[in-house]
């Protein structure tokens, strides 16, 4: 195992300010930090150098070299992009080779990916799940080697492998969409029931099931009393979920939705929809499909450049944005400690000097093998009315000079 040198990490920690919150937070899922402030302080200014140990000298005492190995889903979703880039950048900038991959969704892409990086290698493994369940074989091969393996955004599912886990608080990503839908349909005053259809995630990234959950149990009380009906009758996390996270097939299941339970007469008022992708099948099945002329309610996650569009045109309602580079930030800090035979906890977050919210979770992430200790960050809502200032006063987007938007990079 290769170490950074310890003198420079002691003296990089001693550096770090302190602003981000560290908080041990109880409970399991249902018991959520839905509780957080919402991290609308979070600015995009290059992390300073100490946010994550850059200039950090790193000794190689193996074969002379510091392999991260960062293991991607799939391009096809505008995230994964930004995630790997930003990953490699920071990770790079700490003297570290990077083998970077994108395993195209698909499983057996991804087990090689980690295979190859674990003969080229690697000292840690940064890994984003296609399906959190099918890695346990390949990160015990990994972890008998001694490579540090951390999950990011998805948890790795049924290993004992996995020494950390760094994400957003997925939980909280559903009950915001939630609070949008009872907020926008005046749920807590109305006398009237509306009708909602659910949008859900891929059913083998375990993020969907919380996600899924957050929404369900903020719901809960107008399903329950019937101001919220859901005509389709489809409202369990299998019923509703959507493959692969594709707006093909969420917009194909919306169509036939549509076409089977809303003719004329029957208004659809909400469509809860897990992420932006989905939320883009959602809006085209019902620019295709629905009869009525109301505006849908349409929620999201991710602030995708064509979902942003939709929420200036006003086809999709809000989306749940969780900054990448913040999360990237989080894992690089994290993995460097790891790098230096370190076991980081809460005191990670206080040292950092962050410009945003993150806690240090040891409760809520069961795997199936371990609780995995997690960093978790705070997501936000964005609508029409907040997109200019949390979008692209923060930096985090652009407009070209043709009017464009893009994600600053
Ligand atoms: C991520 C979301 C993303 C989805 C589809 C989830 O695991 O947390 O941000 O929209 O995967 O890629």
């Amino acid at each position: 195992m290769k170490k950074i040198n310890l003198i420079a990490i002691t003296i990089i920690f001693a550096l770090l300010l302190s602003s981000c919150e560290s908080t041990q937070v109880a409970g399991e899922i249902g018991t959520n930090t839905a509780a957080q402030k919402p991290s609308s302080s979070a600015s995009v200014d290059e992390p300073s150098p100490d946010a994550y140990g850059q200039g950090s000298v790193i000794v190689r005492p193996d074969d002379g070299r510091t392999v991260v190995g960062i293991s991607m889903p799939d391009k096809l979703l505008e995230r994964w992009n930004h995630d790997g880039i930003f990953l490699k950048e920071h990770f790079e900038k700490e003297g570290c080779e990077v083998v970077l991959k994108y395993a195209n969704n698909l499983i057996d892409t991804q087990i090689n990916d980690i295979r190859s990086m674990i003969d080229e290698g690697a000292d840690l493994l940064v890994i984003t799940a296609v399906d959190g369940a099918a890695l346990s074989s390949i990160l015990g091969k990994a972890k008998s080697q001694g490579i540090k393996i951390v999950a990011y955004d998805r948890l790795l599912m049924n290993s004992d492998a996995v020494d950390y886990y760094v994400s957003y608080d997925n939980y909280k990503v559903g009950v915001l969409q939630a609070e949008y839908i009872i907020a926008a349909l005046g749920l807590k005053d109305s006398k009237d029931s509306k009708n909602i259809e659910f949008v859900t995630g891929d059913p083998v990234d375990n993020n969907a099931r919380y996600f899924y959950q957050g929404a369900v149990d903020t719901l809960f009380p107008y399903l329950e009393n019937g101001k919220l009906k859901v005509i389709s009758n489809q409202q369990g996390f299998y019923d509703t979920s959507t493959a692969q996270w594709s707006s093909d097939i969420a917009q194909q299941r919306l169509q036939i939705i549509l076409n089977s339970y809303y003719p004329e007469n029957v208004r659809l008022d909400a469509v809860l929809c897990a992420n932006d992708s989905t939320a883009l099948g959602a809006t085209r099945a019902i620019d295709s499909d629905y009869a009525g002329t109301n505006k849908v309610i349409v929620t999201g996650q991710d602030a995708d450049v064509p979902n942003i569009y939709n929420i200036i045109e006003g086809k999709q309602s809000m989306t749940v944005f969780k900054a990448l580079r913040d999360e990237s930030v989080v894992a690089v800090a994290l993995g460097l400690a790891l790098l230096a035979d370190d076991s980081p906890d809460g005191q990670l977050i206080a040292n950092s000097g962050w410009n945003f919210d993150c806690t240090y979770n040891t409760t809520d992430y069961d795997n199936g093998s371990k609780v995995v200790p997690s960093f978790l960050l705070s997501p936000i809502t964005i609508t029409k009315d907040n997109l200019e200032k949390e979008l692209f006063d923060t930096g985090y987007y652009s407009r070209n000079r043709a009017g464009l938007i893009y994600a600053v990079e």
